[in-house]
């Protein structure tokens, strides 16, 4: 049985919490908020059976955790995974990673220098029809890729985190990553912001981000816009020069679809099994049995080249 802790008590620790229930050999063992209340409200909804921790270093105190699963906001992701990594704790930091690629660094060389797992929970990584796609380019079943086109967006501006630029918010750093992510799975790390364009909230952080990514060698191109203002149909399409593949949800895979050059659908595939938190979980903790320091599905490199290209994003606009 693999012992996970969860720090933070929020949204998505409690999805998490939920999904963990669906691997077959994992529990959350402890959880800790910044009030022992919070946690003991958070394990009698979710976990009943874990530990309960009134603060975060309490949690690291803890002897048996497998995987610390780490669900604050993206300004507080830094101080809790070096905390946890000086505890000598394997992490799994929810996306964005860190605030930047001097902090995301500065958390692998912690980790790398006491032999611990580290890995961004990017879900959308882990997940089947992320592979097959993935596969579906690799075999060349569209040719070369020339451009992808994708769009996430979501009314959920009205979330006191997600606007605050204490907490990290923005669109950027909370959607942004995402279509990040699909451009640096297909067209690899050697991509650059050429354009990048944002319209903010009064306290100052995007609203809306539309940027676009070109790999310099042959002008492939990655175009995103993110939101926070409203519901987009959150789909991506990736285009070559024998065909195209379209994604129905980039933020969590529901179908692709592979298209022919003339635009016949010669195959598709959907959704099944288990969600990309039970994925990315259930992947974390072979890697971390394996003896591995890296999950395979979301190596270091990957997680360095979005950090990377974030930080670009963010100076330009
Ligand atoms: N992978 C995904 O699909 C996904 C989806 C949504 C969010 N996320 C990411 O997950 C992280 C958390 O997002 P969320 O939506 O769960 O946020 P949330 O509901 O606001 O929860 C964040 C938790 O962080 C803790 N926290 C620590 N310091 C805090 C501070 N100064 N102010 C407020 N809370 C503080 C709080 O827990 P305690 O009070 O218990 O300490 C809070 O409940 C973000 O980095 C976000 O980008 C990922």
């Amino acid at each position: 049985m693999y012992n996970i802790g969860i720090i933070g008590c929020g949204h998505i620790a409690a999805v998490m919490a939920e999904s963990i229930k669906t691997c077959p050999d994992h529990r959350v063992a402890a959880v800790a908020s910044r009030t022992a209340a919070k946690a003991k409200k958070f394990a009698k909804e979710h976990c009943p059976d874990a530990v309960v921790c009134g603060s975060y270093d309490k949690l690291t105190r803890l002897d048996g955790l497998d995987l610390v699963y780490i669900a604050t906001p993206n300004t507080y992701h830094y101080e809790n995974a070096i905390k946890c990594i000086k505890a000598y704790k394997n992490v799994l930091i929810e996306k964005p990673f860190a605030m930047g690629l001097e902090e995301t660094k500065s958390i692998f060389t912690e980790a790398k220098n006491r032999n611990l797992f580290v890995a961004e929970a990017m879900w959308t990584s882990f997940m089947p029809l992320h592979k097959t796609m993935i596969k579906w380019i690799e075999d060349g079943r569209i040719g070369e890729v020339r451009s992808i086109m994708s769009n996430l967006g979501y009314d959920i501006e009205d979330r006191p985190r997600l606007t605050d630029p204490a907490m990290g918010g923005g669109s950027y750093l909370d959607l942004g990553v995402y279509p990040t992510n699909l451009a640096v799975s297909i067209l690899g790390y050697n991509i650059t912001p050429v354009s990048a364009y944002a319209h903010r909230f009064s306290t100052g952080v995007e609203r809306d981000v539309h940027y676009i990514l070109e790999r310099a060698e042959d002008g492939a191109t990655a175009a995103a816009y993110v939101t926070m203002s409203n519901l987009t149909d959150r789909d991506g399409s990736v285009i070559g020069d024998k065909g195209y593949i379209k994604i129905r949800n980039i933020n969590n895979y529901e179908a692709i679809e592979l298209y022919d050059a003339k635009g016949e659908l010669v195959e598709k595939a959907e959704r099944e099994g288990l969600d990309g938190y039970a994925l990315e979980i259930i992947e974390c903790c072979q890697a971390i049995s394996d003896g591995m320091i890296q999950a395979p599905s979301m190596p270091w490199s990957k997680t360095h080249a979005i950090a990377e290209i974030g930080d670009r994003i963010r100076g330009m606009i």
